[in-house]
């Protein structure tokens, strides 16, 4: 050891301006990350749109004249299994009497008419039923299996919608909207 040689830097020890020089450093760091941190945060696209782009929902547990409400981009998406007598009564109404005669079927050319099949899930998958949960109103979240028409019921300002979820009754101008859905399993709908 020299002279002029501390003990710590004989030992390869960080001397005390080594030691200000590593934590101005690391502060530096820090600060970069810090300050880099919301712009990557804001350029992200939101974790859960990415996770809700799609959604896939087993229907096999749902009984005829049973339903559940998945969610899909922060919507309610309401699916029903509805039973042969509540497909009849939708059969049975004639277009002309329909406030809304537009299907409002994603699936479908925009001018698809309100009828059952073309508000179901198709051919041979009637009885099944996707919609928005949205009252075509002013967007509160209609009542299932209730309602004048056995269908849907929003009790905000009293819209009843039949059991094809087209509108009836009521303020709400246009049938509950379908969204882009498909089977891709038997028993697998895929929403989005
Ligand atoms: S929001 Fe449904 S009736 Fe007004």
């Amino acid at each position: 050891m020299s002279e002029h040689e501390t003990k710590s830097e004989a030992l390869g020890e960080p001397t005390r301006r080594d030691f200000l020089y590593l934590t101005t450093g690391m502060a530096a760091a820090v600060g970069a990350a810090a300050v880099a941190w919301p712009f990557i945060d804001q350029m992200r696209p939101d974790a859960s749109t990415l996770a809700l782009a799609s959604i896939e929902v087993d229907v096999s547990s749902i009984e005829p004249g049973m339903s559940v409400t998945a969610k899909w981009r922060g919507k309610p998406i309401f699916i029903r299994n509805r039973t042969a007598k509540e497909i009849e009564e939708a059969n049975a109404v004639a277009l002309a009497d329909l406030k809304d005669p537009v299907a409002r079927n994603a699936n479908l050319p925009p001018e698809a008419a309100a009828t059952d099949i073309d508000r179901s899930a198709g051919e041979g998958k009637e009885n099944w039923i996707v919609m928005i949960g949205s009252c075509t109103h002013l967007g509160c979240v209609p009542l299932g299996q209730a309602g004048d028409f056995g269908g849907w019921f929003c009790p905000c300002h009293g819209s009843h919608y039949d059991t094809a979820g087209r509108i009836r009754k009521g303020p709400a101008p246009e049938n509950l909207a379908v969204p882009t859905f498909s089977f891709i399993s038997d028993t697998v709908i895929k929403i989005g």
